[in-house]
């Protein structure tokens, strides 16, 4: 009897364990988003058009149609990973190789993208 009282915290805790991975993959498209869009992150409203976000601008090409664009995550992970690979002159950041964006970061930025 005395192991008895234990039992519900660890089904309680294996519970909740199970629930919060469905979770974190269904929200990655829109952290990818946020993170698109947030000024202090990804920023990349500053030089791009993307839908549904506020006050772009126009130093790089409009980000849409990504998907038949690019069909191969990896080529859009490594566009934002460090664009200065493909062309040397770009005005756009290294985000990966500068650490301005985590790998995890920019794996949620390119699910968004993809959704363009
Ligand atoms: C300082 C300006 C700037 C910022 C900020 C910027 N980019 Fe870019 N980006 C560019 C430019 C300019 C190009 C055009 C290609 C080049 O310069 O090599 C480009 C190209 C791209 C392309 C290829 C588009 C295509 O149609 O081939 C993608 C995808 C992209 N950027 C995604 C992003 C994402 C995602 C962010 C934010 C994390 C971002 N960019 C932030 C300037 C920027």
């Amino acid at each position: 009897m005395t192991a008895f009282p234990c039992k519900p915290a660890i089904l309680l805790a294996l519970a909740l364990c199970a629930g919060a991975a469905p979770a974190q993959a269904q929200s990655t498209v829109a952290d990818g988003q946020k993170l698109a869009f947030d000024r202090g992150k990804g920023n990349c409203l500053t030089c791009h058009i993307i839908k549904g976000g506020d006050l772009p601008g126009t130093i790089g090409p409009e980000l849409k149609d990504l998907k038949a664009k690019y069909p191969d995550r990896n080529e859009l992970t490594a566009i934002i990973f460090d664009e200065t690979k493909r062309n040397p002159q770009t005005m756009m950041p290294p985000f990966g190789r500068n650490r301005i964006l985590t790998e995890q970061e920019i794996s949620a930025i390119v699910d968004f993208l993809q959704t363009l």
